[in-house]
């Protein structure tokens, strides 16, 4: 197998962009557009995602800018087999084994030392370089984002992924079967058509609205919102309640359409 580089190889690149830079700079004099990018477009200046320890925020913090670069992560065959592109990175990560050692998982929920990704991100993977190649390592704090999302089980915001590392565990012991406890069935195969779009058994709110995760009585019951009365009592009831980094993963879901995924 050929050995690609990513962009930004050597030391001639950089000075290249340097210059081109210093270029720019200077084609930029006062009244030529501050909110404007190098290629004369407005900038985006919209909020960005925070840094959290969430698989969305991770993509928008971390791969999409530092991973899935051209010539990286993305594309019709990424460096190593690996994409880190939006939509690709989860099912490529999680439970996959590494194409350089594959006795280790990239990702193994709960378990971020022997995640082969994080080993790659610290410089401590057997083989092959620290990541980003050719970049600064990751700060600090962005791996300890990463590794709090793995610890806390590496959930990403497709529905399988919630039902097997929520639903399932947590909530089927008093929401399953045929008197599940509120009418609520969670079991895996019946959760997707019992909560999307789906009234709630004591009133007109619907249980998940798609892509309306703030007007979603789940979430109302998950976060504990104004609760009591025929709103019943935060869940799982009697606690111990999710984390919220874990209810962010549903909040994700929800706001992305709320697919059967
Ligand atoms: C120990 C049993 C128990 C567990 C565990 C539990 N629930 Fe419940 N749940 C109930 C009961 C009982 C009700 C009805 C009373 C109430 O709403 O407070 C209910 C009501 C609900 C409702 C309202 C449904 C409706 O249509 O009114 C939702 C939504 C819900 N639970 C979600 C969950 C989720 C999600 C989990 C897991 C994270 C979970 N529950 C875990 C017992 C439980």
């Amino acid at each position: 197998m050929k050995n690609q580089t990513c962009p930004l190889p050597g030391r001639t690149f950089r000075v290249m962009v340097a210059l081109l830079l210093l270029a720019l700079m200077q084609a930029c004099s006062p009244g030529s557009g501050e909110n404007l990018d190098e290629n004369g477009n407005p900038v985006d200046e919209s909020p960005a995602l925070a840094l959290s320890p969430n698989f969305n925020s991770i993509q928008a913090n971390i791969f999409t800018p530092s991973c899935a670069l051209s010539g990286c992560h993305s594309g019709a065959a990424p460096q190593a087999g690996l994409t880190l592109q939006t939509g690709l990175s989860f099912q490529a990560l999680v439970n996959q084994a590494s194409s350089e050692v594959p006795a280790l998982q990239r990702i193994e929920p709960g378990n971020p030392d022997d995640s082969y990704l994080i080993r790659k991100l610290e410089g401590t993977a057997s083989v092959g370089v620290q990541m980003p190649r050719n970049a600064a390592p990751l700060s600090s704090e962005k791996i300890r984002a990463i590794r709090d999302w793995i610890s806390a089980g590496a959930l990403g915001p497709s529905l399988s992924s919630i039902q097997q590392n929520i639903f399932t565990p947590i909530c089927t012991q008093c929401h399953f079967g045929s008197n599940p406890a509120a009418g609520l069935n969670l079991q895996a195969g019946e959760s997707y058509d019992q909560l999307v779009g789906v009234k709630r058994s004591f009133g007109d709110e619907i249980r998940v609205v798609a892509g309306d995760a703030g007007n979603s009585f789940l979430i109302d019951k998950l976060e504990g919102n104004a609760l009591g009365g025929s709103r019943g009592d935060r869940m799982p009831l009697g606690g111990p309640y999710l984390q919220q980094n874990v209810i962010d993963v549903i909040i994700d879901w929800i706001d992305a359409g709320a697919k059967n995924d």
